[in-house]
């Protein structure tokens, strides 16, 4: 009634060895952080430095539900994230009606330490849309690996599944736009755990820094926020009219 959109999760856990055989808590730890992290719940939302809570998107009005856990061992250690093996019936776990759930395969390894990666609206084959992340960085808890242990790679993919770039644009040559008007322009990624404020230059024009925003590539601990366009994004995609409206209940 309010316009929530609830998105049913399918966890697909494709593990080798046991202990990468992530548990019901993990799984259940992380669907709680995503609904946390998109209402604006999270614990660390006052991390939010004053320049930039007037542009808060607080509550984005999307939730998470976990529908189904498909569970495979498989005898591969590494995983290449170009290849979507993890994606096939044979070589992994095939996806559950991608056009209404949100399918996330959760791999042992990915070549390179990749975190995690997925497609933005209508780039991909059915077959292959959704998320893939790497087992230490679901949920939290034992088994997750600082500092990535809060759950927050999820909460950075499920921003490119509903269409939000990196906050430096879509290549990686930096200074791009990112289509919200409401996060500073950027020249690239920020690592670690930065200090407010962070000026860096784009065409010349220095600019404070939103990397405290999900859409960076910070520790977990030092994400904390969405704005308000992107919400307006990720909404446009929920919505009736948009390219993920199969996932509304
Ligand atoms: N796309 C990035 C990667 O695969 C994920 C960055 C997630 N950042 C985080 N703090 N969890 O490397
Ligand atoms: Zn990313
Ligand atoms: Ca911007």
């Amino acid at each position: 009634a309010d316009g929530t959109v609830e998105i049913p999760v399918v966890f697909n856990v494709i593990y080798n060895t046991s202990t990468q055989n992530v548990s019901d808590a993990r799984l259940q730890s992380q669907i709680d952080i995503l609904n946390q992290d998109y209402a604006g719940t999270n614990s660390n939302i006052g991390n939010t430095p004053a320049e930039f809570v007037p542009v808060k998107a607080g509550d984005t009005k999307i939730r998470f539900r976990l529908a189904k856990t498909v569970r495979k061992q498989s005898s591969v250690t590494s995983w290449n994230p170009d290849e979507n093996k993890m994606k096939s019936a044979t070589t992994g776990i095939a996806a559950t009606s991608p056009d209404n759930y949100l399918n996330i395969w959760i791999v042992n390894n990915m070549t390179g330490g990749t975190l995690g990666y997925a497609y933005y609206p209508g780039t991909i084959s059915a077959a292959l849309d959704g998320v893939v992340l790497a087992a230490p960085y679901v949920g939290t808890g034992s088994g997750t690996s600082a500092p990535y242990n809060l759950g927050r790679t999820a909460t950075h993919e499920v921003g490119h599944y509903l269409n939000l770039p990196h906050l430096w644009g879509s290549t990686d040559t930096g200074c791009q736009t990112d289509y919200s008007n409401d996060t500073p322009v950027s020249p690239g990624p920020n690592y670690g755990v930065p200090t407010y404020p962070l000026n860096r230059v784009c065409g010349g024009v220095s600019r404070s820094q939103i990397f405290m925003n999900y859409m960076d590539y910070v520790d977990d601990k030092a994400m904390c926020m969405f704005t308000a366009n992107q919400k307006q994004r990720m909404q446009a995609v929920v919505a009736a009219s948009g390219p993920r409206s199969g996932l509304r209940l």
